[in-house]
């Protein structure tokens, strides 16, 4: 065994001896700036952390310490296991809640963070993003990690990321923010003067779920250098001159958000130094063998290439960690487990970069981000001829993870885990890169595509290691490629990858060497080696062409089984690449030889060009308030978020931030593995042997409620004797930490007998007549005979899948008993406290008024905050109960996405009767929902899709039924938009059937049909359209609609492979709840002795900016500056019964009550005010406590006089409407079926806006949550009910490259609604329909297609309109190769559900 660095050998070091270990930490307020660290605290720690002793490792080493700074800040961590991410370190450790846990799989970016290190030869400091959720500790040795705290804070300084973040208004719940606030500072911390492109590739790693990311990104281009005009060049004018043009000159309306002129400069020079100390260290210290022992795991950091051979061999199973990216999702999500891991990154050889004769060799250690500058400096450096293959794979580092993966995932981790996904072996493969290759005393050299084609001594041996890749130089003749398609264009694992290279004989078209290699086809990277040889000595020709498709089809299986689905889209993706390749290798030839190679057809030259992400332009218009408002009044104004700076430098408090509580034990929950079974038995004796384990809880320790009966089926809260769905909970353990508790969860074993039937889909619910009552019907006119009457009936249908709320926190709870009188506080994440009180009170059997349920702010909820959040919290209440302790229960991403269910799958079968000239006379349409295990809302959600149906037209003569299918499936509940996103895209399907069938254009059949003037719905509500009418009109006029129409249409004639597609899409979305008691809402406003005022109303900040609108609401009313107001929390202490915090009411119900309390406190002041009308407000208050007039009042708002007969039909079920049209482009890839989202113009009737940021921040974010719902989210089900889609790594909600790159929304001006607070609308869920106008439009792009290519015009489209939907809707010889393809015999992985 050789020595380390410091003369040491493994096992000769002595064991020092064992201690208490403590962490040397004292509080971690940022250090000061722009100097030196302050000295670490030498002091016991109340953080030490005692772990036992006898952790040795396998060589009998001691631990080491582990050295590192945060913020500035010195840790020395003794006992460091190798199992600790750092994210968990920060949050309960050091106490550090700003970094956020979102998916702690590397999907999201919440826990971004900022590493630094210092490199002693090249004496440079690299600054790099990262997600702390996949951060061991362990390689943070002489590092120093910034995290959101350290950035800036309230007590500090508020960091210029920070504030313009939050003035910009790119917080909403705030979650999100402090992983946006890293991102950002990084790059900036680079670059201080950013190309728009370098910020936005740095947020391609962050998901944000509430603002649509176009604030974010307003506040990114303020530190970009060049200037960011819109680019919307069809006047030829831009933004800055266009707006003059875009809005009527007689209103008077505003465009700006924010003021640029109250932002702080950026200094670099008031940053955080890197810490001297870590410097000498690097330069002084001389490095040497790190081993760190955990509870289960060790970890050893060697530091020379023999010590690692050395290692290796004696542990050839354990994993060399470099970036954690495969391991540790791996450990986490897969149950591998590894008790020895290598961490090889400070050994030299495998961190080289060395430019050779033939190429340029790069270290295995070396990130996918140093692979990629270093990559584009060669770029920039070799001639063209030299670099093709650099370009290709620079291509795939570009968009493969997110910048944060990038930085820490190693080249060498991507290579060797050989994933069918790998972006880069098959580009590495078919470009003929070589794998230097080190065993103890062996070392050799392979191709790394003799691994995957299958030649020679061709398998890597647990031994090996990889110590570098060598990138060879592309020679003359040579054409290299690589392709790949992912569910979103960035930060997506591809579907299909493939990389390519041809050389043809000198100077011909002649195929001397052809490699090609796809990945995601199989469980890892293949070569079509077969076809590679059979084409050598072939001219690159349409027959070779020919001759390719049908070998690569022939040879490359994609089995049904391979990852899963989606055969016949990578089948077409396969041979769709090939011919991409042969496009662009027959473009090349033209430029070196015109005359014999003509190159390809005009109008297929724009496939060539990949959409790429640009930074958006967007414009913002919303009436000015009148010029004679006082300027202390801010109702009208784009007052920032109230906990906007908060949410930006991670102060602002969640759940899960809340400090431990003495004792404190968490939960984690079993849930079962079937969809419809009898428990047999539950063995819980290996759960209760894990250390740290206290109990485990069940049905049985229900101490009153478990079934709560709403309706005639229950919802549960543990199952009893029978599961219903897959991801039911069966019981909880609860233990001394969460790893514990989920450890011992995975240990409880139940016993089942599967019960008959299962029902998952719709179809089977149907099927079985499995429903939950009542079912809804509306009936208007006379349906039948219509019929008789119509030149044209049509019948369809469409199904649209479910969506997964995706709320950035997960599922919360704190229970805390208090001791006596059976007394709970419950801290929940819930958009309803009531119904947390209540179920909690229930489920203990105590009076309500024991249980305290407090809700400071929620990380988005979208409508799964409700009911879902009163059974878990029940389950952590119960626990609490049983324990006697506080219950710490927060869900993770996986446990959250399983159990909670989403908005409801729905399939809508429509006939529907028109005229020649487009006039639709009847429809007849019935809905189904697939509600899922229980019923939870989905008979409402059910009834509001028949009530909303009718979105912008009137239909004479209509007939509708819901029906809430109950499935075997988790149960399904509330989501923005509560049915009305899936009813009204039925409707909009058949209009435009109607169009494709009477040949008049989509916008025509709806003009034709729209309302038009006071008329009635059909339950006969009076309606008056005037203001949809207008917001239709100057969306048409906005968008320039017909002048780009015809420009899309001019652009399809010139262009095969890439089509265009616009569409327009109105909006009525009904505002009301349907009955009085569910709009009533109080208030409580204290006015202290200091004049200070406390508010708190029934209403949860979520996000969408409510306290920030209350606040807003009483500054006006008792006419003081919203800095006297403060709000506290929502708290069933202050405000009983509230209702919930949902249907878009919450400013509307809330604002009454907030003004009712307002006005009797003014009241009561009236006659001190008016004795003395100079006074001031403080003296005001002064004098009214010395005459004893009451400063505290509570407000209360009885709610809207709403009703709803569904035995007539009839009702006022709403109390106003809200209006709105949107205007979508897309641009798609027929190749591929990838699409881009080119424009949106919006213009939306939501009365007087009481904050125009809050509320377009709301527009924008909902209609691209629309986005997401409607083209990209999709949940898999396997046949057996299981979700397979449990985080963001396999469901894709929109990232930045999602959002159109020109998104405008005006606010339509002089809209007045006498029925809400100061005459506003509530604004939160509808513009998520508006989402649809991109699905229509990419219908339009498709229509196109299919126009040219003869294919018949009905076709159906179902929702999410994914690539592989659009792929295989624009048929053409490759789609049809699939047609008669074996893989039609193999049964779907997922089914639709
Ligand atoms: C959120 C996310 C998104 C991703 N997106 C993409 C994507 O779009 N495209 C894509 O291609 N990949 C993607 N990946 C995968 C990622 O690129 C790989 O996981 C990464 O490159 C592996 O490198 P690592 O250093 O993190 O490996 P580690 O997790 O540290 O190690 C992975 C494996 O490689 C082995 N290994 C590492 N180095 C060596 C060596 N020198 N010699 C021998 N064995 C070695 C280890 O033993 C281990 O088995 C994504 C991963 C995540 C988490
Ligand atoms: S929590 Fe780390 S990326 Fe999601
Ligand atoms: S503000 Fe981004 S997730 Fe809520």
């Amino acid at each position: 065994m050789s020595g380390t660095s410091d003369g040491s050998r493994f096992g000769a070091r002595r064991l020092s001896p064992r201690r208490r270990a403590r962490c040397r930490w004292d509080r971690l307020a940022p250090a000061p700036r722009g100097r030196g660290p302050r000295p670490a605290c030498r002091g016991p720690s109340s953080c030490g952390w005692f772990r036992g002793s006898g952790a040795m490792s396998p060589q009998g080493a001691a631990a080491d310490d582990l050295i590192f700074y945060v913020n500035g800040r010195k840790v020395i961590e003794k006992n460091a296991d190798p199992e600790q991410m750092l994210l968990s370190y920060l949050r309960k450790r050091l106490r550090l809640t700003g970094t956020k846990y979102g998916c702690g799989g590397g999907g999201c970016g919440a826990c971004t963070v900022m590493i630094s290190t210092y490199e002693p030869s090249s004496k440079k400091i690299r600054h790099y993003s990262a997600n702390a959720c996949l951060l061991p500790i362990c390689c943070l040795y002489g590092a120093a990690v910034t995290t959101v705290e350290g950035v800036g804070s309230t007590e500090t300084r508020v960091h210029p990321v920070q504030e313009r973040l939050a003035k910009c208004h790119g917080s909403q719940c705030g979650f999100c923010s402090p992983g946006m606030v890293m991102s950002i500072y990084t790059l900036l911390r680079n670059y201080p003067e950013p190309t728009p492109e370098q910020m936005i590739a740095a947020l391609a790693g962050n998901l944000c779920r509430c603002t649509g990311y176009r604030p974010i990104l307003d506040a990114c281009k303020t530190f970009c250098k060049e200037s960011v005009c819109c680019q919307r060049k069809a006047n030829g004018k831009c933004c800055s001159d266009q707006e003059d043009d875009l809005f009527d000159k007689e209103e008077k309306v505003s465009t700006s958000l924010f003021s640029i002129d109250e932002f702080q400069p950026l200094d670099p020079t008031q940053e955080l130094i890197f810490p001297p100390e870590l410097m000498r260290m690097a330069e002084n210290q001389p490095k040497r063998t790190l081993f760190f022992h955990g509870e289960r795991m060790t970890w050893i950091s060697p530091v020379s290439l023999d010590e690692l051979l050395d290692l290796k061999a004696a542990h050839p199973k354990a994993p060399l960690v470099v970036g954690n990216t495969g391991v540790g999702p791996e450990m986490k999500f897969r149950g591998v487990f590894h008790p020895v891991v290598i961490a090889p990154a400070r050994i030299p050889d495998l961190n080289v970069v060395k430019y050779t004769e033939d190429g340029l060799t790069l270290g295995a250690a070396c990130s996918l981000s140093v692979a990629k500058d270093v990559l584009t400096n060669a770029i920039s450096e070799f001639p063209e001829e030299k670099t093709k293959v650099f370009c290709a794979v620079l291509k795939q580092l570009r968009t493969l993870g997110g910048e944060q993966i990038r930085n820490v995932a190693s080249l060498g981790g991507n290579i060797i885990s050989r994933k069918s996904t790998s972006d880069l072996n098959p580009v590495l493969a078919a470009s003929n890169c070589v794998l230097s290759l080190a065993s103890r005393g062996k070392k050799r050299r392979i191709p790394l595509s003799d691994i995957f084609a299958g030649v020679g001594n061709n398998t890597i041996t647990p031994e090996e290691i990889l110590v570098s890749v060598h990138i060879p130089h592309s020679r003359k003749g040579e054409y290299v490629c690589a392709f790949r398609q992912a569910p979103r264009r960035e930060n997506a694992l591809s579907i299909t990858n493939a990389g390519m290279r041809v050389l043809f004989e000198e100077g011909t078209d002649i195929i001397k060497d052809l490699s090609i290699f796809y990945g995601g086809a199989a469980s890892t990277t293949v070569c079509a080696k077969q076809t590679c040889s059979a084409l050598t000595g072939r001219h690159w020709n349409e027959q070779t062409l020919d001759e390719a498709c049908r070998l690569i089809l022939k040879e490359i299986a994609v089995p049904g089984s391979a990852s899963g689905e989606k055969v016949d889209y990578k089948k077409t993706l396969i041979i769709s690449f090939f011919y991409r390749f042969f496009l662009e290798v027959l473009q090349s030839l033209k430029t070196t030889d015109p005359y014999h190679y003509p190159g390809i057809p005009v109008e297929y030259g724009s496939v060539l060009q990949d959409f790429k992400t640009k930074m958006p332009q967007s414009i913002q218009i919303y009436q000015d308030i009148e010029p004679d408002q006082s300027p202390q009044d801010p109702v009208g104004r784009p007052i920032m978020h109230q906990s906007g700076i908060k949410h930006a430098t991670g102060e602002a408090v969640y759940i899960d931030d809340l400090p431990s509580v003495d004792g404190e034990l968490f939960l984690a929950v079993v849930t079962s593995s079937r969809a419809h079974a009898k428990i047999v038995s539950i063995d819980t004796s290996e759960a209760l042997k894990v250390p740290g384990v206290f109990d485990v809880i069940s049905a049985h320790d229900v101490p009153a409620t478990n079934e709560f009966y709403y309706s005639d089926d229950p919802e549960i809260v543990f199952a009893r004797n029978k599961v219903i769905c897959v991801g039911q909970i069966v019981c909880a353990v609860v233990a001394d930490s969460d790893v514990h508790a989920k450890q011992a969860a995975a240990k409880v074993k139940i016993e089942y007998e599967v019960l008959e039937p299962v029902i998952l889909t719709i179809e089977e619910a149907i099927k079985h007549n499995s429903f939950f009552e009542p079912k809804r019907k509306l009936e208007q006119g006379n349906v039948d005979q219509a019929f008789e009457t119509v030149d044209n009936i049509i019948e369809g249908e469409i199904h649209i899948g479910g969506q997964e709320h995706f709320y950035m926190e997960t599922q919360s709870v704190l229970a805390v008993p208090k001791g006596e009188d059976k007394e709970m506080d419950v801290y929940v994440s819930t958009q309803h406290p009531a119904v947390i009180q209540e179920m909690v009170a229930a489920s203990l059997g105590v009076p309500a008024n024991r249980i305290m349920c407090h809700v400071k702010r929620v990380g988005g909820a979208f409508g799964g905050k409700l009911l879902k959040s009163g059974l878990l919290a029940s389950v952590a209440a119960v626990a609490a109960k049983k324990t006697g302790r506080a219950v710490r229960f927060i869900l993770s991403r996986g446990d959250d996405m399983l159990i909670t269910g989403g908005r409801h799958p729905f399939i809508g079968k429509y006939k529907v009767g028109f005229m020649n000239d487009g006039r639709i006379r009847a429809v007849d349409v019935n809905y189904y929902i697939n509600g899922g295990c229980t019923p939870d809302e989905s008979v409402l959600v059910a009834a509001v899709s028949l009530l909303k149906m009718d979105n912008a037209y009137k239909i004479p003569n209509l007939r509708c039924w819901a029906y809430a299918c109950k499935t075997n499936l988790p149960s399904n509940t509330a989501f923005r938009g509560f049915g009305f996103p899936q009813s009204a895209l039925v409707t909009e399907t058949w209009i435009t059937e109607v169009a494709d069938k009477t040949g008049l254009s989509p916008e025509k059949i709806r003009e034709i049909n729209m309302y038009k003037e006071n008329e009635q719905t059909h339950f006969k509500q009076k309606l008056d359209p005037q203001n949809l009418i207008r917001c239709w009109n100057e969306c048409m006029e906005k968008s320039a609609y017909y002048s780009r129409k015809k420009a899309a249409n001019e652009f399809n004639k010139q262009n095969y492979w890439k089509k265009k597609g616009i569409a327009i899409v109105p909006l009525k979305f009904p505002f009301g709840l349907g009955t009085r008691y569910l709009s009533q809402a109080s208030a409580l406003v204290h006015i202290y002795t200091d004049g200070s005022v406390l508010l708190t109303h029934g209403g949860i900040e979520m996000g969408q900016g409510i306290h920030t609108k209350m606040i807003q609401v009483a500054s006006r009313e008792l006419n003081i500056p919203m800095s006297s107001i403060h709000f506290c929390e929502t708290s069933t202490t202050t405000v009983p019964n509230a209702c919930a915090s949902a249907g878009s009411a919450g400013t509307d119900v809330n604002g009454m009550a907030v003004k009712d309390a307002c006005q009797t406190l003014l009241k009561r002041l009236q006659p001190i005010i008016n004795k003395n009308p100079k006074g001031t407000w403080n003296e005001w208050i002064k004098e009214a406590f010395e005459q004893s007039v009451s400063l505290s009042a509570t407000g209360y708002f009885r709610g809207y006089n709403e009703n709803m007969d569904w035995e007539k039909g009839e009702g006022q079920p709403f109390t106003y409407f809200l209006f709105g049209a949107a205007c979508s482009e897309v641009e798609i890839n027929c190749l591929t079926g990838d699409h881009k989202n080119l424009r949106t113009d919006i213009v939306m009737d939501i009365g007087c806006s009481i904050n125009p940021a809050v509320d377009i921040g709301q527009i924008e974010g909902a209609f691209v949550q629309g986005i997401g719902l409607y083209t990209m989210e999709e949940l898999k089900y396997s046949p057996e009910g299981v979700l397979y889609t449990r985080g963001p790594d396999q469901y894709k909600i929109p990232a930045v490259c999602d959002i159109p790159e020109q998104f405008s929304v005006s606010l339509l001006s002089s809209s007045q609604n006498p029925h809400a607070i100061y005459a506003s609308k509530g604004i939160g869920e509808a513009g998520l329909f508006l989402g649809c106008s991109v699905f229509f439009a990419l219908r339009d792009a498709v229509t196109s297609v299919r126009n040219e290519r003869g294919l018949k015009t009905t076709f159906v489209l179902n929702s999410p309109l994914t690539a592989e939907q659009i792929r295989a809707s624009c048929a053409d010889d490759f789609t049809e190769m699939m047609t008669n393809n074996e893989s039609a015999s193999f049964t779907p992985r997922a089914i639709s559900v």
